[in-house]
């Protein structure tokens, strides 16, 4: 789907969409004599005008035209709002038969950010992934090509394509790497899919399991032995800030797929671990945004990206692995394996680029899910500005996030009689031993927050800025993070 900006409404057909501030109806004084006729369809639809309320009208007097009114409610507009407004038009008409939309804001007080947010909303609403759906019936099929707003101030264009049109192509890249099944994005595949970065200034480096192997990544190692794809640790860097300038490290759990290895998880749900990689999907696909939009700043995205299979080689219950850092780890569940790809891929990141600020990513513990559902995201810090700041994002951009606590009685719980610590804690806690688990490879002075993602990264059921299935999580929330707190 494209987006334009217009002044007029263009010539050609196309649906009119005008947004409708609760009761009021002033919007509708434009049309003249249909109003009546305009009054009477919202009232048979119990259209209220709330936000995400719509209605539909054909217009007689203009050769039958499709009017679809849409509420924005009665307070001022939000930025989550005229997301909302824009989600709900291209949810309303992506497969309706219509080409194109015109959404008139004339009407309505509107900011360049908030006009060009709806052109966000429009855009993150259409994406689908239909790929395998070879036989996918016509009238199921999507026809809405162009999304025209009329009416948006000044710099709204330039707004949509200098900030979230870049935004948009992120998020749709995470989508896609999460949505791909196992057999298609694998390690290899995953790195392969983000190698078009480079078209955008981005860096490339990718180490094999043989260069891990020689760096002691052990745990990481652990987690691939059972799997016949090769692991892969992936290095994108967008050097937009100060040459030289220590960068901003963003780190994700990239299990590309996760049978929990040979303590295996139960048949019911498994599919669902192909998106197991959510936390480097976002990583990657927040890269992509920044140097879309040539963000200046210097971030580096670091993905752990192996396959955790049952195998005659894969490694078992009681294990003990030796990771980058040194430690050693009693591996007591093999189906805790994020923690070890986390803990390597972490302790490479610390020894390459020195960095000040990791933020890491990662689809972590179903006890995540447990707590939150699906709206928050958990963020564990050992920093509380950048906990803070990371909220305060989360807040901006709709990525939610809630904070959870560390301590040195969870931490505890680690404790090894084997090793220098076992991979997994008792039940209770899940969420927050994992996290533990992680900090112990932070090194002192670096501000480390760690995202549990496994609640969000996907959906069963469609919001306002996404179809049921990958949300993209986390690309708009690391993408507001550098804008915000380090770019300034
Ligand atoms: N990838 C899972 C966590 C997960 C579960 C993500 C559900 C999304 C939805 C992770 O590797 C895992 O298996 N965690 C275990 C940890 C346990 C063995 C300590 C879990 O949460 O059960
Ligand atoms: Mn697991
Ligand atoms: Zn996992």
């Amino acid at each position: 789907m494209q987006i334009r900006f217009a002044a007029q409404h263009p010539a050609g057909d196309h649906s009119l969409v005008v947004p409708i501030a609760g009761t009021a109806r002033a919007a509708l004084e434009r049309f003249g004599a249909a109003k009546t006729g305009i009054d009477a369809a919202l009232k048979r639809q119990r259209f209220d005008g709330e936000p995400g309320a719509s209605a539909e009208h054909y217009l007689d007097s203009d050769g039958g035209r499709r009017l679809l009114l849409v509420g924005i409610g009665s307070d001022a507009l939000t930025g989550e709002g005229a997301e909302r407004l824009g989600g709900t038009v291209t949810a309303r008409l992506l497969t309706s038969g219509e080409r194109e939309a015109v959404i008139d804001l004339g009407g309505i007080p509107v900011s360049a950010d908030f006009a060009a947010r709806v052109a966000l909303g429009a855009m993150l609403r259409s994406w689908r992934h239909d790929r395998y759906r070879t036989r996918l019936k016509d009238k199921l099929k999507p026809t809405l090509a162009t999304i025209t707003i009329v009416g948006a101030p000044d710099g709204a264009e330039a707004r949509w394509a200098e900030r979230y049109a870049p935004l948009a192509e992120g998020v749709f890249l995470t989508r896609e790497l999460v949505a791909e099944p196992a057999n298609i994005i694998y390690p290899e595949s995953f790195v392969e899919r983000v190698r078009h970065l480079t078209e955008l200034g981005v860096e490339i480096r990718v180490l094999g399991e043989d260069e891990m192997a020689k760096l002691g990544m052990g745990a990481l190692l652990g987690v691939s032995q059972g799997s016949v794809r090769d692991a892969q640790l992936l290095v994108m860097s967008w050097n937009g800030g100060e040459p030289g300038a220590t960068p901003t490290v963003f780190v994700g759990k990239g299990v590309t797929f996760d049978t929990g290895g040979i303590s295996i998880k139960p048949a019911q749900n498994m599919e669902m671990m192909k998106w197991d990689m959510g936390g480097a999907g976002a990583v990657a696909g927040a890269i992509k945004a920044l140097a879309g939009r040539k963000a200046k700043a210097n971030v580096v995205g670091i993905c752990g990206l192996v396959e955790n299979m049952p195998d005659g080689n894969a490694q078992r219950p009681g294990d003990v692995v030796t990771t980058m850092s040194g430690q050693t780890v009693e591996v007591i569940n093999t189906d805790a394996e994020g923690r070890l790809v986390l803990c390597d891929a972490i302790t490479f990141a610390q020894k390459e680029f020195r960095p000040k600020t990791i933020v890491d990513l990662a689809t972590l513990t179903g006890a995540m899910v447990v707590t939150f559902g699906h709206e928050y995201a958990g963020i564990f810090a050992n920093d509380d500005k950048l906990a803070a700041d990371l909220i305060k994002s989360a807040d901006a951009s709709g990525d939610k996030l809630w904070r959870q606590p560390l301590g040195e009685a969870y931490d505890r719980l680690i404790d090894s009689p084997i090793a220098d610590m076992k991979n997994v804690g008792p039940r209770e806690a899940g969420s927050i031993t994992a996290a533990q688990f992680i900090q112990r490879y932070v090194d002192d002075g670096v501000a480390w927050a760690h995202l549990d993602i496994a609640g969000v990264a996907w959906s069963d059921k469609p919001s306002s800025t996404y179809d049921k299935g990958a949300t993209g999580y986390g690309v708009r929330l690391l993408d507001q993070f550098i804008a915000d707190s380090v770019e300034r």
